[in-house]
């Protein structure tokens, strides 16, 4: 656990998170099941779970973009009952603005936030600097890779400097070789930042190699079924028999043969 400039240590709690939806029909379908889990510090922590048990649904809950039927989301002891400046979110579909420039597309939260110019332009070339992308600031982002425009993404999140960033099955488009780099990135630069990250993620390779901490939740109503330590020292090997080991033990929770 890294500490950077004497900054308090991040703290999220999730308390018996629920929720319905109405499917329309007057019925309601139950999406999450008394979920509660905490990260304490700056961590980076890999969910994972069948598809529909309610992943996007508890990430969008804790940036505070949709409330939950019940229990509560408190960052550093405060409700989250909306979304708040200190998270940032990557989606799978990274919604750069094709219009605008890489340096552009990364400067635009901060100039919603009415951060002038010069400062903007510092912040926005610092963060391309750190995921690599300095050489395509002025590039369109329709120029770019796919590899690079979630480069880009992951800039344009960082550079708000939230304390939680919240990652949705950010790199499942990309190629294994260009996810693999990205994955060192993201390790790198949670290295350097200090950032608590929570990952979606529907490969158990993936969440071994970044998480130090997997959550594993239950198909529909999504509910925690395990929580693990990841104590594989890193640089983590994937052939290493210990992470395959490791990997064999939670694709045997997630098939539901270990209880
Ligand atoms: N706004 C909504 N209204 C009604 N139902 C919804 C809404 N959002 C999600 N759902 C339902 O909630 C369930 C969980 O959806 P969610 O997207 O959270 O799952 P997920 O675990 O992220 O799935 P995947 O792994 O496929 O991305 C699904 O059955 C979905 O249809
Ligand atoms: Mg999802």
């Amino acid at each position: 656990m890294v500490l950077l400039e004497g900054k308090r240590q991040m703290k999220l709690e999730l308390k018996g998170i629920g929720k319905e939806f109405d499917q329309g029909n007057g019925k309601q379908v139950s999406v999450l099941k008394d979920v509660s889990f905490q990260i304490d510090g700056e961590l980076i922590v890999g969910i994972l779970g069948p598809s529909g048990c309610g992943k996007t649904t508890l990430l969008r809950i804790i940036a505070g973009l949709e409330r939950p039927t019940s229990g509560e989301v408190l960052l550093d002891g405060e409700p989250i009952v909306k979304p708040s400046p200190r998270m940032g979110m990557i989606f799978q579909e990274h919604a750069l603005l094709p219009w605008l420039s890489v340096i552009e597309n990364v400067s635009l939260g901060l100039e919603m936030r009415g951060i002038p110019a010069r400062q903007r332009q510092e912040t926005a070339t610092k963060y391309l600097e750190l995921v690599g992308l300095q050489d395509c600031a002025s590039s369109r982002s329709y120029e770019l890779s796919g590899g690079m425009r979630q480069k880009a993404a992951v800039a344009r999140a960082l550079s708000l400097e939230p304390s939680l960033l919240l990652m949705d099955e950010p790199f499942s488009a990309l190629d294994p070789q260009t996810r693999a780099q990205i994955q060192a990135d993201i390790l790198r630069i949670q290295e350097k930042t200090a950032k608590a990250i929570v990952l979606v993620t529907h490969s158990v390779e993936e969440a071994l190699i970044l998480s130090d901490e997997l959550v594993i939740l239950s198909s529909r109503p999504g509910s925690v079924k395990e929580l693990i330590k990841v104590e594989i020292e890193r640089p983590r090997d994937r052939m290493n028999p210990q992470f395959l080991e490791m990997r064999e033990t939670v694709l045997a929770y997630l098939n539901g043969g270990k209880q």
